[in-house]
């Protein structure tokens, strides 16, 4: 199994906690998800390599940082549309790919649907978005179609993920760092993750 970064930072429980809240509101959910997403996203960039570079102040030249590679947020629609509404004003100048992938309600495997993937992939810190990793078919099947498009640095950034999640993701794509607020114990009969936090896609958008 994947050793994912587990941020247990007091203000990411503490939206963790409201969405998973049944009776959070959907605009209530949307504003902890968003909350969170910054968090998770600053705990994923702890690492991201920077170039040095000088600025001048007001008094003095000094050193500075910029980017070292292109930032690609890949939001997995929808729900990771809720996370990427969030992270963008943190790193503006990124760019955004979009994978669909829809879980099959009946077999849970993933039918993905869209994708529209960018040229500087292989040069690019990627950020891959999506609240839940259930089974990890998703994740699994979004991962498979970044790396034929030339990704070889992926991170994934995930609101509550289980143990069977970080294992299809550790068989297929051991090279794939993933942070998450939450490893909860499993999934029921239905591949919901348990305790998880419900549909997210439909808590995010109010469907
Ligand atoms: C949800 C979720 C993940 C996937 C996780 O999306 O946002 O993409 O299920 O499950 P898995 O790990 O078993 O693949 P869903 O397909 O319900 O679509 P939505 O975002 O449109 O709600
Ligand atoms: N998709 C969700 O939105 N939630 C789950 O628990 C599993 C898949």
């Amino acid at each position: 199994m994947i050793s994912p970064v587990i941020v247990v930072h007091p203000l990411a429980q503490i939206h963790l906690t409201e969405l998973r809240r049944q009776h959070t509101s959907c605009g209530q959910f949307r504003w902890h998800l968003q909350r969170l997403a910054e968090i998770l996203f600053t705990e994923a960039t702890r690492s991201l390599a920077t170039a040095p570079v000088r600025v001048q102040t007001p008094l003095v030249e000094t050193a500075g940082s910029a980017f070292a590679r292109s930032v690609v947020l890949v939001p997995i629609l929808r729900a990771g549309l809720g996370l990427q509404e969030a992270i963008l004003p943190l790193v503006p100048e990124a760019t955004v790919a979009h994978v669909g992938i829809a879980r099959d309600e009946a077999t849970a495997l993933p039918m993905p649907y869209y994708a529209k993937l960018p040229a500087v992939l292989k040069e690019a810190d990627v950020f891959l978005l999506d609240p839940m990793l259930a089974t990890g078919g998703s994740a699994c099947s979004a991962v498979t179609q970044l790396k034929e498009a030339g990704a070889t640095r992926i991170t994934l950034i995930c609101v509550v993920s289980c143990p069977q999640g970080l294992q299809a993701l550790a068989a297929q794509h051991p090279d794939v760092t993933v942070v998450t607020a939450a490893v909860d114990p499993g999934l029921n009969e239905r591949s919901y993750i348990v305790p998880g936090l419900g549909d997210a896609g439909d808590r995010c958008f109010g469907t």
